[in-house]
């Protein structure tokens, strides 16, 4: 989604802005621009498409100045265009804006009165006469609290002036924004890797704060214009050359990295001397809850919806699930005895956080499963679980998803043992099959040929189904999500046993179905569903594991085996081969895959 750029230095800042982008590019863009200061002229150059175009045009305008800002743009308002990318610039001022202004057709119709004429559709023209106006009568400082003070919604913002050669304005609410330290230059973007390459030094604007990014100091204030302090963090390098490598899709990279994730993540949370889980820092007493709430969006609920299976089945918790933009709206009761968790790869979904900080407005106990420990989901929590699956940066999460499942569980099987649903056999008997996770894993990748063919049937198909049961249903949903991310084919995910009430009146001759049915108590029945949707004319691509039993079926189209685990472990198993069909079934089409239409990688707004 939108990603926002600053940098002020004493030596020119175009290249560098670019570098910026192209790392803030993961999150999903349909445009991008650039501004910069030069002998009090601000010079823009915009275009549709991807920053490569950019960056082309930067050089035919030979862009120069110490100062400036950048932008991607994911559309919110206005459709994608030269002329709604971003900055925009009033007689003043220029703005990148990461966010949505859900007043700005009440603004706009105000500033229209006053003579300012509007060039782009955008929400964001707005904030840029809206400075203009205010600072005809009050420097600069009051003019950006009594903005900020207007505009309803969210948003990061950068901002350069024409008449102010020494700073650029970074202000916040809602949508995340970082500032970086460097050597006689400062800047200013969305998220930490976009700074990454100019410096490990970084502090986060929180809610409502503003800052003044000068060349050589940083200066913060909250939303009345005291001044504060914020803390400057170190961050690792270790993420910053994360490449392809010998890959062509990132999307296929972080797939087959998976094997080595579950291992790096097990080894954070299990301790194999003592054959224990390790949760540090967990700061209340698990005897205390009664319950637990998960809450996330996209793929990551998913694996709230599955951890709700495990929880269930093993600890004494009483279990719900909640999609976070329908969270934050319902009428909750908040319990003190509940622990709510918030499940997120990148920690900074706007709906996610927003569920977050309501939770903490009603001081109830908060958790965050993340994969980017800096990121404001992981700050505001009361404690932090990492998925220690590196940066990813394919737009449909694969590693995440499979990082977020294995904390989810692993917190699972430790406060079952704690409340003494389990004993300590069966406790580390679970650790015990948790430590062959990522073999299995690593045999299931090398099903690859076969998912390749089938994959062509799938991008083909006008419309697809993935059904299971229990521990499959939730994989059933991600699965079905995962095409239609990548291969935009019109997949559901069902309840194999709702079938019947329903979707089966979609199945027509020659519709693939994709059928999850492991050898767990659901497996019967699940297999009488598929017989049900072969009769029906569906292929049928069963994904189940190794047993010594045949299936008896003759009219099953494909089938995929995966090894044979603790039927809890085999919902990480059987998401592979989904991952890898989606893949396959996008790279028929010719897709871009690591960046579909129309999606972004952190949706930072509602
Ligand atoms: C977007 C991404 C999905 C992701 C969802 C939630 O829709 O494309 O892959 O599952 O956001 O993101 P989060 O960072 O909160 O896990």
């Amino acid at each position: 989604m939108c990603g926002i750029v600053g940098i002020i230095s004493s030596k020119e800042v175009s290249s560098r802005i670019i570098n910026s982008l192209k790392k803030l590019e993961y999150r999903g863009y349909d445009s991008a621009g650039i501004a910069t200061l030069v002998n009090g002229n601000i010079n823009e150059v915009k275009c549709e498409g991807r920053v490569d175009v950019l960056e082309q045009d930067i050089s035919k305008f030979n862009l120069k100045g110490d100062i400036g800002i950048g932008h991607v743009r994911w559309a919110t308002h206005g459709k994608p265009s030269k002329v709604n990318a971003h900055p925009h610039s009033s007689d003043e001022v220029s703005v990148v804006h990461n966010g949505i202004i859900e007043n700005s057709t009440i603004l706009k119709k105000l500033l229209e009165k006053k003579g300012y004429t509007f060039k782009s559709q955008t929400d964001t023209e707005v904030i840029a006469h809206l400075v203009t106006d205010y600072l005809k009568k009050n420097s600069l400082k009051d003019a950006i609290i009594k903005v900020l003070k207007k505009l309803h919604g969210s948003f990061a913002l950068g901002i350069i002036f024409k008449k102010q050669n020494n700073l650029i304005v970074g202000a916040r609410r809602g949508s995340p924004l970082a500032v970086g330290y460097g050597p006689n230059e400062n800047y200013l973007g969305s998220d930490s890797y976009a700074l990454k390459s100019m410096t490990n030094k970084i502090s986060y604007l929180d809610d409502g704060e503003f800052c003044f990014v000068k060349k050589d100091q940083i200066e913060f204030f909250n939303s009345d214009g005291s001044k504060i302090n914020k803390k400057v963090m170190n961050l690792s390098k270790d993420e910053v050359n994360y490449d392809k490598g010998d890959y062509k899709y990132f999307m296929e990279k972080e797939i087959d990295e998976q094997p080595t994730t579950i291992n790096a993540c097990i080894n954070e949370y299990v301790d194999k001397l003592n054959n224990q889980i390790n949760i540090y820092n967990f700061p209340w007493k698990i005897s205390s809850f009664k319950s637990a709430m998960l809450i996330g969006c996209g793929t990551a609920f998913h694996s709230c919806l599955i951890a709700k299976y495990w929880m269930e089945q093993n600890t004494n918790l009483e279990v719900s699930v909640d999609i976070a933009s329908e969270f934050r709206y319902r009428k909750i009761k908040f319990k003190k005895d509940c622990i709510y968790i918030f499940v997120s790869q990148s920690g900074e979904t706007a709906d996610t956080y927003a569920a977050l900080d309501l939770c903490k407005k009603n001081k109830v106990k908060t958790c965050a499963v993340v994969n980017v420990i800096e990121s404001s989901i992981a700050r505001d929590a009361d404690l932090v679980l990492p998925i220690y699956c590196g940066q990813e940066i394919g737009v449909a999460s694969t590693k995440a998803f499979i990082g977020q499942m294995l904390v989810l569980y692993i917190l699972s099987t430790k406060i079952s043992f704690d409340q003494k649903c389990i004993d300590r056999k069966e406790y580390q008997s679970k650790i015990k099959n948790l430590l062959c996770l990522s073999t299995s894993a690593k045999k299931t990748l090398k099903q690859d040929q076969k998912i390749l063919n089938i994959g062509k049937v799938f991008a083909e198909a006008k419309g697809s189904m993935f059904l299971g049961r229990g521990f499959s249903f939730p994989i059933a949903l991600e699965g079905a999500l995962k095409l239609k991310e990548l291969a935009y084919v019109h997949a559901e995910g069902y309840p194999a046993g709702e079938m019947k009430h329903g979707p089966l009146a979609l199945i027509e001759e020659g519709m693939p179905v994709v059928v999850l049915a492991p050898r767990d108590e659901h497996y019967k029945k699940t297999i009488s569903n598929m017989q049900e949707v072969i009769a029906r004319g569906a292929k049928v691509l069963l994904i189940t594991n190794k047993n010594k039993d045949e299936i008896i079926s003759e009219n099953i189209w494909e089938k995929i085996e995966v090894d044979q685990l603790d039927d809890e472990l085999i919902p990480f198993l059987i998401t592979i081969p989904l991952q890898k069909l989606a893949f396959y079934s996008a790279l028929e089409k010719g897709y871009d895959i690591d960046k579909p239409r129309n999606l972004a990688k952190s949706v930072t707004v509602e």
